[in-house]
């Protein structure tokens, strides 16, 4: 297993997996699942969700990754369980169907940097032209997998690890500024309020299961990308620290991303919040807007800046979803490394073409699916984001603590956890995670899973 590779440090792993974590869930999807669900009301689920349900599933992805040093589908027969490699599969189907269409809304991110960069404020009123110019917004998509390509390509420690390790710190100083900025603006604190505000009336079960889905989606759990960062972590690395920090980092920049965007909506829209549901439109139909009264000098760098710090934060999280199919190739089928990542981001980016032609470009695609119950018809892309975001990551959350505890054993877990954090046997944390992987995470995600599909995809509602 030499030649695999692996991180060169405690911090790279940590830059990298936050990295993978941190993304456009953050910084576009939150807000906007923050601003249909009621402010403050999604965000006390949202982290109820991330620490409760979403520790114990990170916790067994990582030490299930550095046991096998294998990716997703390989680590379950190497730990002598070939008939559970089904979940390493659906993992690795549920990565390639997300990046297929991350790869479409990073190009917007990067296309929307191009125009600030050139003064093109009216690029926000021209969001729905924009999406449907499936050239231009294919090209962006092309150089995004490129760049993405070219970063995997070089390896972990050369590629994965040196990219987050220059990406990572330079987002987090983009958008602290920008979040100190926003809220020096008229009307700021209205955006604030509205964030910490909590509305409970807005809390309906569809709410709930987004609510689960980001969590999941945000940490990039249920998949097995942390199985496969996992198994390039050293030996000495201590697991439990690790997943503190990367949940922190994740839900840090989720919550610093909300104090940068509403103040920004409530100084453009005067302080009036009553009506910010903006969808999925809420960054890039809203924003260029706001940019655009700060005058052409600052709103021009602040507009670059916001966008720059959108495509950062979506490359570092493509790199970890095409290094999951990639691992899988690299180990499974002996392929070169170059191989693999070049077959396969060509073969993710033609699986995505669905995805670029569904925002109102191909009326087939973009009217794709009527789920029963309702009479409003879903494009293909939010068809496959509620589909591998909403349902597939919980899914694979569940099943995945059901291997660790009543397959592979608690016992096995926690003396893989003991490697690097001897203090582990025995502690209060133990018992913790012990209870989620046996009974908490099983039970409830099992139960949201069942209610997502029946609700989703059937209008069968039970809240
Ligand atoms: N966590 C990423 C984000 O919040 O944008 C998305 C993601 C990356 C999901 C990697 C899953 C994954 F394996």
């Amino acid at each position: 297993m030499a030649t695999r590779g692996g991180f060169s440090s405690k911090f790279g792993f940590i830059a990298a997996a936050a990295g993978s974590a941190v993304g456009l869930g953050n910084i576009w999807k939150f807000p906007f699942e923050v601003g249909d669900g009621g402010g403050a009301a999604f965000v006390v689920m949202y982290l109820g969700f991330c620490f409760v349900l979403c520790f114990p599933v990170m916790v067994s992805e990582i030490a299930i990754g550095r046991r096998t040093q294998r990716n997703p589908v390989g680590a379950f027969e190497a730990l002598g369980y070939k008939n559970w490699k089904f979940i390493g599969m659906m993992g690795i189907l549920s990565g390639v169907l997300i990046l297929s269409f991350y790869n479409v809304v990073a190009g917007w991110a990067f296309g929307y940097f191009l125009e600030m960069v050139q003064g093109n404020f009216g690029i926000g009123g021209q969001f729905s032209d924009f999406v449907k110019n499936v050239s231009r917004v294919g090209l962006y998509g092309i150089c995004f997998m490129l760049a993405t390509a070219f970063i995997v390509s070089k390896g972990i420690a050369g590629g994965v690890e040196k990219a987050a390790k220059f990406l990572m710190p330079t987002l987090i100083v983009i958008i602290l500024s920008l979040a100190f900025y926003a809220m020096t603006l008229p009307n700021a604190m209205a955006g604030v309020t509205f964030y910490f505000l909590p509305d409970f009336s807005k809390i309906t079960s569809d709410v709930v299961y987004s609510a689960l889905g980001q969590a999941f989606f945000s940490l990039s759990l249920g998949m097995g990308a942390l199985i496969t960062y996992g198994s390039y972590v050293g030996k000495n690395d201590n697991i439990i620290e690790s997943t503190v920090l990367i949940t922190l980092a994740d839900v840090g920049i989720a919550f610093i991303a909300g104090l940068m965007m509403f103040p920004l909506v409530a100084y453009m829209n005067q302080g009036d919040m009553s009506n910010i549901s903006g969808g999925a439109g809420l960054i890039f139909a809203t924003l260029p807007g706001v940019f655009e009264t700060l005058g052409q000098g600052t709103g021009v760098f602040i507009g670059a800046l916001f966008f720059l710090l959108l495509s950062f934060a979506a490359l570092t999280s493509t790199v970890s979803l095409l290094e999951v199919p990639v691992a899988f190739v690299v180990d499974e089928f002996k392929l070169p490394r170059k191989v693999a990542v070049w077959g396969l981001a060509t073969f993710i980016f033609i699986i995505g073409v669905p995805s670029l032609l569904s925002n109102g470009y191909s009326p087939f695609w973009t009217e794709f699916v009527t789920y029963f119950g309702s009479d409003k018809p879903t494009d293909f892309m939010t068809f496959v984001s509620d589909l591998a975001n909403d349902t597939m990551l919980p899914l694979g959350g569940c099943l995945i603590t059901l291997f660790t505890a009543y397959i592979w054993k608690k016992e096995n877990l926690s003396d893989e956890i003991a490697v690097g954090n001897p203090k582990f046997k025995g502690s209060l944390i133990e018992k913790l995670i012990n209870l989620g992987i046996s009974y908490i995470c099983p039970l409830v995600l099992g139960s949201l899973f069942i209610l997502t599909v029946l609700d989703r995809f059937f209008g069968i509602k039970f809240i």
